[in-house]
């Protein structure tokens, strides 16, 4: 019925997220490179050629160290040089990895430009030549992960009319068949999770309501196994006393929901680690209403929740053996007659109750209650927050670093490291005590916002710690600079970046002991 309705507006609900244009099948062979057609070639620092690189070379007669000479092509990452007609080759495209080829970030970098350069050529099938990477035993996979991040494409739900394109990659690598079962077995799913990720954060939010949030999530977890989904509407939220998820939803005709996957991996008796996601399927900012210029873009205030759901669907892809909660506190924030107002005071989950001074600080009254319920219902040994929390977080630290705030000094080098091993940075910001003060109310428990606003990033982690409770590990993520690209990046195109699924997906095999 609603597919039929929209569908008569021009716009296929169901094709939102299932129908790529763009094509890019990705296949492991273990022969040499080929002679003939397109090839890709990495080259690292000084013009240096790899082995399999080498014998490439010597097939052009040493043609294309040739040019790397003529060029003065140093090799540094990110240079590209395209050479055409080089002895058999229609087309040899040279790829500076410069020093980092030996790990996993400039794995993925090399393969993201590779996806980049063979979507912008003509020829339709590329034979690719990987990095030697001694340190990575998965590096054709990673490559390819790389490839699968950097070509991504949100389906254009609004155009009438699309060109497919369609490029075939063979990655040529010593030992196809462990290069594909690292693919299919770990890397893969992870990109799978990033998309879905990415397809839930792009989706403009006519479409975007929290009902639809969750159908796409469930429908996205069909068929895997050891995965249960809870759903609790606005009336059943209502009488769990979630009076900051409900109360941020109530101004608009589309309300909340909170969305928890359960993913049973591990031992029956193991704690899970949770994910508990900002999931502001719109932020108008409420009756404390944002300005026009850039709106827009609150689209994505999703994004938090869109990396729990990603990396959940990724390890339960996988098979990975740990138990996870993935949780969306799910809300749209809009003005209208039912809408909560500056001053009103609600109440809690856990009892404790907030004044609302500003209706635009939504995400930490929704996360609120989602973590309270979260550590009720789950017992979590660790609750990551991870939120498009603050403005405050993006002035401080820009696209460079998502903010970190913890309770638990183990937990918050955990996620840190592992943000650091897959190129999710993050930064650590304080809780001072005096924030803790500030936040106190003369009305209620606690504030949302203070008066003059500094340190906003804090202020906003104060309040959701708020709804910690002290035995519970605890970080908090504030993604709010690093969840939208401006520019784009090898392996992220600009828009949605799905920031936080990498970095959970590391912390979750880390509890693996892999
Ligand atoms: N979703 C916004 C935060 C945000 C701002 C994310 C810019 C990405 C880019 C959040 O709900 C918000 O409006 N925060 C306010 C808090 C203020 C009212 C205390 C902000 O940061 O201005
Ligand atoms: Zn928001
Ligand atoms: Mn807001």
């Amino acid at each position: 019925m609603r597919a039929l309705i929209l569908s008569s507006l021009g716009i296929m609900l169901g094709s939102v997220i299932s129908t790529p244009a763009l094509a890019l099948p990705i296949s492991f062979v273990n022969a040499a490179p080929p002679s003939t057609g397109a090839i890709a070639l990495p080259v690292g620092k000084d013009g240096k050629l790899g082995e399999a690189a080498m014998a490439v070379d010597r097939i052009t007669n040493g043609g294309i160290s040739r040019a790397i000479t003529a060029a003065a092509f140093r090799g540094n990452s990110g240079d590209t040089l395209n050479l055409y007609s080089v002895g058999p080759y229609s087309r040899v495209t040279l790829i500076g990895v410069g020093e980092s080829a030996n790990s996993r970030v400039g794995l993925e970098d090399f393969g993201g430009r590779v996806a980049r350069a063979a979507l912008e050529g003509q020829a339709s099938t590329w034979a690719v030549v990987i990095p030697d990477a001694p340190a990575f035993a998965d590096a054709g996979a990673l490559v390819a992960l790389g490839a699968r991040l950097g070509s991504y494409e949100f389906p254009q739900v609004g155009k009438t009319t699309r060109a497919t394109t369609d490029r075939t990659l063979r990655l040529h690598v010593a030992n196809a068949s462990a290069a594909s079962s690292a693919w299919t077995g770990r890397w893969q799913p992870v990109g799978d999770g990033v998309k879905l990720a990415r397809d839930l954060i792009s989706t403009p939010s006519n479409i975007k309501s929290p009902q639809w949030y969750v159908d796409s999530v469930s429908a996205a977890f069909e068929g895997i196994p050891n995965v249960s989904i809870t759903v609790i509407d606005e009336k059943e939220a209502a009488r769990l006393g979630m009076g900051g998820l409900v109360g941020v939803g109530q101004g608009s005709t589309r309300p909340a929901r909170l969305l928890a996957i359960h993913y049973r991996g591990g031992a029956r008796d193991s704690a899970p680690i949770s994910f508990v996601g900002k999931g502001i399927t719109f932020d108008t900012g409420g009756i404390s209403i944002k300005p026009g210029d850039g709106m827009w873009r609150m689209r994505y205030d999703m994004a938090g929740s869109a990396a729990s759901m990603g990396a959940v669907l990724a390890a339960a892809k996988r098979g990975a053996k740990v138990n996870l909660v993935g949780v969306a506190a799910l809300a749209e924030n809009m003005p209208d007659g039912n809408a909560i107002r500056p001053g009103d005071v609600l109440t809690s989950m856990s009892g404790k109750t907030m004044e609302i001074l500003n209706t635009d600080a939504e995400g930490r009254m929704v996360l609120a209650d989602a973590n309270w319920w979260t550590q009720e219902t789950f017992k979590p040994s660790l609750m990551i927050n991870i939120a498009t929390l603050t403005g405050s977080a993006r002035g401080a630290l820009g696209d460079d670093y998502a903010a970190l705030f913890h309770n638990n000094e183990t937990a918050a080098k955990r996620v840190e490291d592992a943000g650091a091993k897959v190129g999710e940075m993050t930064w650590r910001l304080p809780i001072h005590p005096s924030t803790r003060a500030d936040i106190k109310s003369d009305v209620a428990d606690v504030k949302n916002v203070v008066e003059g606003g500094a340190p906003g990033a804090s202020i906003g982690a104060a309040f959701i710690e708020e709804w910690v409770k002290p035995e519970t590990a605890w970080v908090h993520l504030d993604i709010a600079g690093v969840a939208w690209a401006t520019t784009r990046k090898p392996t992220i195109p600009p828009g949605a970046v799905g920031f936080g699924v990498k970095l959970f997906d590391e912390v979750i095999a880390q509890s693996e002991g892999r």
